[in-house]
């Protein structure tokens, strides 16, 4: 077989690890499953691994930040418990990034720290999609995070989803009409800009979304886990245009999911933001009082939901945040700036492998090429993304299928640029050109 002259990897070590460790389908790996599997093939092989599976940010942390938490921990709040819905600092500060950046007014009050924004999604789907017996839970405009639909899966809610390839502009109307007029979908969840696919919706989209969530009175979770990294625009300076596209704009029924990992390369701490619609808190749904004390959404997401999962978010961490937000409000700090890097460097991945037989599969915001981001999504021609995954196993290259984020393009593979360093660029491109070399001669 041509592909063993030039893998790196000898393609029966690849297969045996798969097959020990139980994948039957590669396709329908997991993130961490994927990370095993080449951590094991890697210490087998001896090969160093370009490794692009997991979006783990590779930037050191935001100084000001490290220091405020480190002054927190040594003015004793380790010792304290937190009030759950956060230090009046932070609370402060959340309220004044979404006005300077999404030009949103929510109060302080509804601005609260969550551990990470995964506690911020499952909090969000835990307690709205309690709001009306009747209904069943969540819509997930995919591709998506697996992990949203895994939470879903544990609170036990249905949910449903679509691949919005095929419904991007106006067409996505009449899809989310042919799914909410079933009267049973409490919320829409989606990522923007969007893991694992990069496309990031149009203001003209995200009108379409709220106009949507309001005339099914549904409410709209969306994740800002890339807060400001369309890199097309410049959506760095406070309080000033353009602002990041939210749906925020467009319909009262929202809630925020801003998380500190990517933007602040914060990861570690777990700490995130779940911002709450002023309106959307007040609302009352008899409903609720099914799982919580009181029938007000916001009294059931504080006292009910986050109370019980983690009575709070780490003391010392929400004082790191609170710094480094204000910094960011007060222009003294551009976060954007600082994760630039990703976006430079998936230009020039995306160059090598399409100058190498290699194509994009999402590749188009309607009439204009996606962005360069944290992550890209890409194909060869006559492989599943469960071959293709494999064949660069071979080749020292890992990444994960997007068969597993709910995308109907099961041929494609996502890459993550964030753990691919500068200095490993031309090992990447040789083994790509060794790869389409193999691969473009046997067929
Ligand atoms: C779309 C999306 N949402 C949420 C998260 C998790 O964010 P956090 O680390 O704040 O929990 C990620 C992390 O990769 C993500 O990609």
């Amino acid at each position: 077989m041509k592909e063993t002259l030039a893998a790196l990897v000898d393609p029966a070590v690849v297969d045996r690890r798969i097959e020990s460790m139980g994948i039957s389908d590669l396709g329908r790996a997991s993130i961490r499953e994927i990370k095993k599997l080449v951590d094991d093939i890697q210490k087998e092989s001896g090969v160093a691994f370009v490794r692009m599976e997991m979006g783990i940010p590779g930037l050191p942390a935001v100084p000001i930040g490290v220091e405020a938490q480190a002054n927190a921990l040594k003015n004793g709040v380790a010792s304290l418990y937190p009030d759950i819905q956060g230090v009046p600092d932070l609370k402060k500060e959340i309220s004044r990034f979404v006005r300077n950046f999404l030009d949103i007014g929510v109060s302080p009050e509804h601005c609260l720290p969550t551990v990470g924004s995964m506690m911020g999604s499952l909090v969000a789907m835990l307690t709205v999609n309690r709001m009306h017996a009747e209904r069943e839970g969540t819509l997930f405009i995919d591709p998506g995070f697996p992990v949203h639909k895994q939470q879903c899966r544990l609170l036990g809610h249905e949910f449903k989803s679509f691949d919005v390839y095929d419904y991007r502009g106006p067409r996505l109307r009449n899809k989310l009409e042919s799914i909410l007029a079933s009267g049973k979908v409490s919320s829409i969840l989606y990522s923007n800009p969007n893991n694992p696919a990069w496309i990031c919706f149009t203001e003209d989209e995200l009108k379409i979304i709220g106009e949507m969530a309001k005339a099914h009175d549904v409410v709209v979770i969306e994740d800002l886990a890339y807060f400001g990294m369309d890199f097309r625009r410049d959506y760095s300076r406070p309080g000033q245009p353009p602002f990041q596209p939210t749906v925020a704009r467009y319909t009262d029924n929202f809630m925020l999911l801003i998380s500190s990992s990517k933007a602040f390369s914060y990861a570690g701490e777990r700490i995130g933001m779940l911002v709450v619609g002023d309106q959307l808190w007040q609302r009352r749904e008899p409903d609720l009082k099914r799982y919580f004390a009181s029938d007000l959404l916001g009294h059931a997401i504080l006292f009910g939901t986050m109370y019980a999962i983690t009575a709070g978010t780490s003391h010392s961490a929400q004082y790191g945040l609170a710094a480094i937000l204000k910094a960011v409000n007060d222009g003294k700090y551009n976060f954007v700036e600082n994760v630039r890097e990703y976006g430079e460097k998936a230009r020039i991945m995306k160059r090598m492998l399409t100058e190498n037989g290699f194509y994009l599969v999402y590749d188009r915001d309607l009439d204009e090429p996606l962005g360069d981001g944290f992550y890209f999504t890409f194909a060869y021609p006559g492989m599943s993304g469960g071959e293709l995954l494999r064949n660069l196993i071979c080749y020292g290259i890992s990444a994960i299928t997007l068969g597993i984020t709910g995308s109907t393009r099961t041929e494609g593979i996502r890459a993550c640029t964030s753990l691919v360093r500068r200095d490993q660029l031309p090992e990447l491109e040789e083994r790509v050109k060794r790869f389409h070399r193999d691969f473009s001669a046997r067929s």
